[in-house]
């Protein structure tokens, strides 16, 4: 049986990846012939998705707290989710993964990168992505685009300050790790968003 492949996606707050899920799933089973699970962090479990509701909902968690909490919905996500459809050679489309963890909580936040790596080394173990797409903007375009949106949580309301430190925390991973997670420029219109990650999706199907 061929391996099931992880893929995630992620991006600042307004970025369309909602949309742009959609379209990659299309995209996957059409191109790849892979039977796509599709997921989200926070979530993606009974327990995940009530972590979720406290994790952005709550006022006045920690950044401790956060991390763990994230960390905790992870953890039901792996087991329950991500490593059993793996196994069974399906594809997983995750919205949001541990790159989000050191964005938000390393970057936005200022945890230690040290204190999240070792969260992902203890409960991932070697597993982590096969491929990230990263959909930038610059925080100003992001938060007018998602102004407006019916699901406001606990992140909508940070400034743009945070918005700016969650930015360059994810293109610092990108810059660390460059051929697994490819930055797409999401401030351009939908259909070129779609042409580039069309085209990255297609050159990293020809490198399996
Ligand atoms: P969501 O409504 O899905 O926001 P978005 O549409 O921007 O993805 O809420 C998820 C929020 O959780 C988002 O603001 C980022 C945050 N988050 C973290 O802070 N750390 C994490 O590890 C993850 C997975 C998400």
């Amino acid at each position: 049986m061929k391996p099931g492949r992880f893929i995630t996606l992620e991006g600042g707050e307004g970025a369309g990846k909602t949309v742009n899920l959609n379209f990659i799933r299309d995209w996957l089973v059409q191109h790849a012939g892979a039977t796509v699970r599709v997921t989200r962090e926070p979530g993606g479990t009974a327990v995940g998705e009530d972590i979720r509701r406290l994790f952005l909902q709550q006022a006045d968690l920690q950044p401790e707290t956060e991390l763990l909490l994230i960390f905790a919905a992870r953890a039901q996500h792996l087991h329950q989710v991500i490593r059993p459809a793996l196994a069974r050679g399906e594809w997983v489309l995750c919205d949001r993964f541990t790159d989000a963890s050191y964005a938000y909580q390393g970057g936005g936040r200022g945890l230690a990168q040290e204190r999240i790596a070792y969260l992902e080394n203890w409960l991932q173990g070697d597993l982590r992505p096969d491929l990230t797409l990263l959909l930038d903007t610059p925080p100003e375009l992001g938060k007018a685009r998602a102004h407006g949106r019916g699901d406001a949580n606990r992140f909508d309301t940070e400034t743009e300050r945070f918005y700016v430190k969650v930015r360059q925390a994810y293109a610092d991973r990108a810059a660390s790790e460059p051929q697994r997670i490819q930055r797409v420029d999401a401030s351009r219109p939908l259909p070129e968003v779609q042409q580039h990650i069309a085209t990255l999706l297609l050159q990293w199907l020809d490198l399996l």
